[in-house]
């Protein structure tokens, strides 16, 4: 697999620095309260376990799997949610976790369903955001691990054709992989 990657663009070790810093953020900002931690299946495993293990709080983790058709334009987005809570989230104070925000699309049908069902606060914490990519307003994550150009990525969770995604490191695809 190694092979397949033209550079690395965030190490192992920066990685576990980003999970610490953002973990001690959001320990200090959600003092006194319990939130919810929602990993978007499948690529923020990775990221949600290892963020997760920095958090010094009394958390509740769970998941939600949503898949997007992006078109040609931005509304021509439709998000479907493959994979729902079976949880009520009413008056909680919820934390999105994600690999990647690239469009945007799929945390604003997202976020939009969390608040119709009553979410007290919901934020976001991304290890990978790519603001060149934003196709929706309004989609600005609280806590960023780093943001990436508009590269092709992949690696701690991110896939290219559903492999690659247990790299411990996030690097550049080489092209020929993907234009084969
Ligand atoms: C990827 C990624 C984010 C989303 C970001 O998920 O994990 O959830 O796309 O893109 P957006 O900001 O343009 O909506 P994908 O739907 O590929 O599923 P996966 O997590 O299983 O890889």
């Amino acid at each position: 697999m190694n092979k397949d990657i033209e550079s690395i663009i965030v190490t192992s070790e920066e990685i576990a620095e980003i999970c610490k810093r953002l973990g001690q953020r959001i320990t200090n900002d959600y003092k006194g309260k319990e939130i919810v931690l929602i990993g978007l299946l499948n690529g923020s495993v990775p990221f949600m376990a290892s963020l997760m293990m920095e958090i010094d709080l009394p958390i509740q983790t769970e998941y939600m799997q949503a898949s997007s058709y992006h078109g040609g334009t931005s509304s021509s987005m439709l998000v479907q949610i493959k994979k729902d809570l079976d949880y009520n989230i009413s008056g909680k104070d919820v934390l999105i976790v994600e690999d990647i925000v690239d469009t945007g699309a799929t945390l604003q049908a997202i976020i939009e369903l969390l608040n119709n069902r009553g979410a007290k606060s919901v934020e976001i914490a991304c290890l990978l955001d790519k603001p060149t990519g934003r196709k929706v307003q309004g989609i600005n994550p609280k806590y960023i691990g780093t943001e990436v150009g508009n590269q092709f990525v992949v690696g701690f969770g991110l896939d290219y054709d559903e492999r690659y995604r247990n790299l411990k490191y996030v690097g550049i695809l080489k092209q020929e992989v993907y234009k084969k």
